[in-house]
C-alpha cells in the first residue's frame, strides 16, 4: 500500500500526522507529506484512517 499527499489540496489540517505520525510528517508550513515509500503492513489501518479523516481529501491511497 502506498499513500500520497496532493499538495494542491492539502490545507495543513494535520490530522494525518495526528493519526499516523509514522507515515505522515508535516513540513515547515504545516503541510502533510509522506515519510515512507511503502506503508508497513502494521500501519495500513492507521494510514487509511488518516486518509479518511483528511477534511480536504488530499491523501491518495493506492
Ligand atoms: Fe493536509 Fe489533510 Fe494532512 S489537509 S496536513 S493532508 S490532514
Amino acid at each position: 500500500m502506498k499513500v500520497d499527499v496532493d499538495p494542491e489540496r492539502c490545507q495543513g489540517h494535520a490530522r494525518c500526522w495526528e493519526i499516523c505520525p509514522e507515515v505522515f510528517g508535516l513540513d515547515e508550513e504545516g503541510h502533510g507529506h509522506v515519510l515512507v515509500d511503502v506503508v508497513p503492513p502494521g500501519l495500513e489501518a492507521a494510514a487509511t484512517e488518516a486518509a479518511e479523516n483528511c477534511p480536504e481529501r488530499a491523501i491518495l491511497v493506492s
